[in-house]
């Protein structure tokens, strides 16, 4: 059964919550199963499905198309990625741009990137009645200011920064926060401190949850993995293959067989008769 930000929120300190990607409507319903609780349909779009090598050219045009792309193929609960710019540059903009993941794709509540900065405008979403999912430590529309695709809060300054990024993002009334990159027992700090949710993607196994790429889980990639991913099965090595043996069987002529041909009662020249005499 479809959750709701409630159920979310009760879930702080017990059942873990389970979150994947999803970009478009097949994938959706392969992984929604029971136990996912939501899908996001990230930004991480740009790298994952349309070949970019950062989050930072997606579009809210694309993230939609995508958004209702998943939303056709699930029933769950839909996190909408707000992209870069789509939220940054003022508050009304902010709260446009995440109604029309509601209105427009039907998601169920948006995510967006940032602490500190971005709680005002978080804090505006939510009035405006939005529900908010907010994303802190590795954020990787901002990965050059971070100096690269690297674990934060690993020094006390940048510890302190994620600890108040943290503490902004609950008051700004967002219901769960991504954390991503954090080293485990910072990830646990801020989970043990914080009322909301954390769900951690590379933040060790004490957050309230945890979220993977999809593709990356299900080892559908031909991208390294970093190392927080487990991958699940060996998709990708397991299309090679299939398309390796199509190819084979194709020029050795084994394949199409009878099996895969739709068969004809008659020769064609008495089908054609037939024809002429109506
Ligand atoms: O875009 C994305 O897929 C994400 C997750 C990695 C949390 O933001």
């Amino acid at each position: 059964m479809k959750v709701t930000v409630k159920d979310i929120v009760n879930r702080k300190g017990g059942e873990k919550i389970i979150m994947l990607t999803a970009y478009d409507a097949g994938l959706a319903s392969l992984v929604d199963q029971d136990g996912v609780d939501l899908l996001l349909v990230g930004d991480s779009l740009g790298n994952v499905a349309l070949g970019y090598d950062s989050t930072i050219p997606v579009t809210m045009e694309m993230m939609l198309h995508h958004a209702a792309a998943v939303r056709r193929g699930s029933s769950s609960f839909i996190v909408g990625d707000m992209p870069f710019l789509s939220y940054q540059v003022e508050a009304s903009e902010a709260i446009r741009n995440s109604g029309r993941f509601l209105k427009e794709a039907g998601c169920d509540a948006v995510k967006m990137e940032g602490g500190v900065d971005i709680a005002p405008t978080a804090e505006a979403v939510v009035r405006a009645g939005i529900p908010v999912m907010g994303h802190i430590g590795l954020t990787p529309q901002t990965v050059s200011q971070l100096g690269g695709y690297r674990v934060q809060g690993r020094d006390a300054e940048s510890a302190r920064n994620l600890i108040r990024d943290a503490g902004a993002l609950e008051e700004a009334g967002v219901f769960a926060v991504v954390l991503e990159c954090v080293p485990d027992r910072l990830a646990r700090y801020l989970t043990e401190n914080l009322s909301i949710p954390t769900i951690g993607i590379g933040a060790g196994p004490d957050c309230d949850g945890q979220v993977l790429v999809s593709n990356d889980l299900l080892g559908l990639t031909n991208r390294k993995v970093p190392k927080f991913v487990k991958e699940y099965a060996a998709l990708g090595k397991q299309a090679k293959d299939a398309v390796d043996r199509f190819v084979g069987e194709v020029r050795e002529g084994q394949f199409p067989t009878e099996e895969n041909s739709f068969s004809l009662p008659v020769d064609v020249e008495s089908l054609l008769a037939e024809n002429n005499e109506t």
